[in-house]
């Protein structure tokens, strides 16, 4: 597989009513898109209903869907947004609905908050590790106070698609990467 062909998630991390991911997503899509190296899709988690774990039914659908979702994707960009110091309960509840799908997938983050977001993401990063996401250096961070306008209308700067960028090349390199060691034998 070429790079061109990976499959990268935009995982949106926020399911609460009014969030903001979704502007943050699609904005990095966009950026995604343009730069022509892999196939990006906005991965939703609201759209799963995932129920807590444990409390599961058997084969419950929106679980196996979440599975054969994050199993069908080469990588990820996570839309991190901090609650508490930390990760969403959602984002924790869908990373512990999978195990296997994630391993050795590359991943960035993107992470907002009051400042940046960073400790979600360094939370975020401990996580991934236990999940083989090989997760990349480059983090964009993004103020609620100089990237939105009243912390609700995103109106990033303007060096911050750079920051995008530079994290998309690490992203499309490792994807590319730790696929040969996940499907050799797919590998053309
Ligand atoms: C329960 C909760 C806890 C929060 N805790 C923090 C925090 O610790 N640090 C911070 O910078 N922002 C915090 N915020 C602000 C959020 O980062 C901000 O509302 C952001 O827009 C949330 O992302 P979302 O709109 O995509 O849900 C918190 C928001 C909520 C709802």
């Amino acid at each position: 597989m070429s790079n061109t062909n990976l499959k990268i998630g935009i995982i949106l991390g926020s399911t609460r009513q009014g969030r903001v991911s979704p502007q943050v997503g699609e904005w990095v899509k966009g950026i995604a898109d343009s730069q022509g190296e892999g196939i990006f899709e906005i991965v939703d988690i609201a759209e799963y209903k995932l129920p807590f774990l444990g409390e599961e039914t058997e084969n419950e659908a929106g679980i196996v869907n979440w599975r054969e979702k994050i199993d069908s994707l080469d990588g990820f960009v996570f839309i991190v947004q901090e609650y508490n110091h930390s990760i969403t309960a959602a984002l924790k509840n869908a990373l512990d609905h999978a195990r296997a799908e994630w391993n050795n997938k590359a991943a960035g983050i993107v992470s907002y908050g009051g400042a940046g977001g960073t400790r979600a993401a360094e939370h975020l990063r401990g996580i991934l590790g236990e999940l083989m996401v090989a997760d990349v250096r480059v983090h964009p961070t993004l103020s609620l106070f100089t990237d939105f306008v009243n912390g609700s209308e995103f109106k990033p700067a303007d060096y911050q698609q750079q920051n995008i960028e530079a994290m998309l090349s690490q992203i499309d390199a490792w994807s590319g990467a730790l696929y040969t060691i996940r499907k050799p034998v797919a590998r053309v």
